[in-house]
């Protein structure tokens, strides 16, 4: 059903899983800094133990082999490794970390693939200004840099930023996520253009100084749902949909893989809301310039985050101040046959990642690509016996199995969001992705499989057995 070398993974980040908040010369991030003011996060919980990982890796290491997994994808903590992150001071003990996990991956015949940001910016360098800040780029291109050099020899597949368009707007413009900002339809777009900079930068020195030697992959994880049109007859809910989808990941990918520049229907979207409401500063979504390094081109393959469809129809914005949410006057609409998994965001519409692949296919030239998240929230009692998580994974494996046989679409992998239960951000530990269970009362931290754990080594461990 899948090519040969496939990669079957779940993903993990930093923050949410290590724990160790202040162990052996880490330095603060944004979300130590958002955790501990009040009313940020659900019970007011934070990632300062989470699962520990920092001190318990066996433990997860264990989990992956009972997987059976042929990729784990993890992120770095900035600030474990540059703790003000900046590279005039290196903590040794952070890379020796890494350093165990990448050896001990390799030794099991696990390949890495390894996300640099994964929403844990340094406080030091938000003191500066963080994602909007002008050195930012520099300072991202440089811990990249860093890492390259010292990790590159193993780690052969690299993401630079999770999910700019998340950072952005959910740290920019919603405030629910660090570092908390409610800038309304201005600041994430500089954000998001900072994002697009900075990974360009990163991928250039890789690509100029690493990869002759390293042969590695450096792309950006970007994330979207797929969206329908309500009503597929309404041309007024096709163009809605089509908005929505361009302002989620046409907004990085289009300059990434396309143009080099933001779609034109985003860039006319926001000027036409900035006359409409007499908004008179500089064009809100920012021009890229002759001196900016290139961004067309920048990604080795397409890393894309999946969860959930939408449908949508046009929204009366009329009455409604600056914000991005005006300038895609697009609704969502949950379809009622869709189920809701624990959390109200996430339907179940496994079929939406066929289309969204075929999408991509024929947007953005035909990219490799690789699911690089998708999971199902649990809330709520502990169930081990998962069911509907289970049926969630053979759907979701089912149809990417489709996408590549019936449709043709490159897909080279997919990881599960989670290989555990963890820190699920403003949602803390209430809401639960893993394919393991994490008993958070424990000291021990005990991890245990869940149903859809089982089943997913499964279906590794019949693929496996197909191609031998
Ligand atoms: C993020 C993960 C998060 C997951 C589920 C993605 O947006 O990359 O960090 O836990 O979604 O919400």
């Amino acid at each position: 059903m899948f090519p040969p070398d496939f990669a079957w993974g779940a993903a993990t980040s930093a923050y949410q899983i290590e724990g160790g908040w202040q162990a052996d010369g880490r330095g603060p991030t944004i979300w130590d800094t958002f955790c501990h003011e009040k009313g940020r996060v659900f019970g007011d919980q934070s990632g300062d133990v989470a699962c520990s990982s920092y001190e318990l890796w066996e433990k997860d290491l264990a989990c992956i082999q009972q997987l059976g997994l042929t990729h784990y994808r993890l992120s770095f903590s900035w600030t474990r490794l540059l703790p003000d992150g900046t590279t005039q001071h290196i903590n040794q003990r952070g890379v020796q970390y890494y350093n165990k996990v990448i050896d001990d991956l390799l030794a099991c015949n696990v390949s890495p693939m390894v996300t640099l940001y994964h929403f844990d910016l340094p406080q030091a360098l938000q003191d500066q200004g963080g994602w909007v800040s002008p050195g930012i780029a520099t300072h991202f291109d440089n811990y990249a840099k860093f890492c390259f050099q010292t990790f590159g020899d193993r780690v052969k597949l690299w993401i630079t930023i999770n999910e700019p368009q998340v950072c952005a707007k959910l740290g920019h413009e919603d405030g629910i996520h660090a570092p908390g900002l409610k800038e309304k339809g201005t600041t994430a777009y500089l954000v998001g253009h900072s994002m697009l900079l900075a990974h360009a930068t990163a991928w250039h020195s890789y690509n100029s100084e690493y990869r002759a030697k390293q042969r590695g992959a450096v792309s950006l994880a970007l994330n979207s749902d797929w969206f329908e049109p309500l009503d597929p007859g309404r041309g007024e809910d096709v163009a809605a949909a089509e908005r929505e989808l361009t302002f989620t990941l046409g907004w990085f990918a289009w300059p990434v893989f396309v143009t080099g520049d933001y779609p034109e229907t985003m860039r006319s979207a926001i000027e036409t809301r900035s006359k409409e409401l007499g908004y008179g500063g500089a064009p809100r979504l920012p021009t890229f310039s002759k001196s900016d390094p290139t961004v067309l081109g920048t990604a080795d393959f397409f890393a894309l985050n999946y969860y959930t469809s939408r449908k949508v129809r046009p929204e009366d914005v009329s009455g409604q101040t600056l914000s991005m949410r005006s300038d895609q006057w697009a609704e969502d609409v949950l379809d009622p046959s869709w189920p809701i998994s624990g959390v109200p965001w996430l339907a179940v519409f496994p079929h939406g990642l066929r289309k969204l692949l075929n999408y991509i296919k024929d947007a953005f030239n035909d990219p490799a690509v690789y699911i690089t998240e998708n999971g199902f929230a649990q809330v709520g009692p502990l169930q081990v016996e998962d069911r509907q998580r289970c049926e969630f994974y053979r759907s979701t494996i089912s149809e990417v199995a489709k996408a590549v046989q019936e449709d043709g679409v490159d897909v080279r992998g997919y990881f599960a969001w989670s290989l555990l239960d963890n820190f699920e951000w403003a949602d803390g530990f209430s809401v639960r992705f893993g394919l393991f269970h994490v008993d958070f009362s424990d000291a021990e931290l005990t991890r245990t499989a869940y149903r859809s754990g089982r089943e997913y080594a499964s279906i590794i461990s019949k693929y496996k057995s197909a191609q031998s």
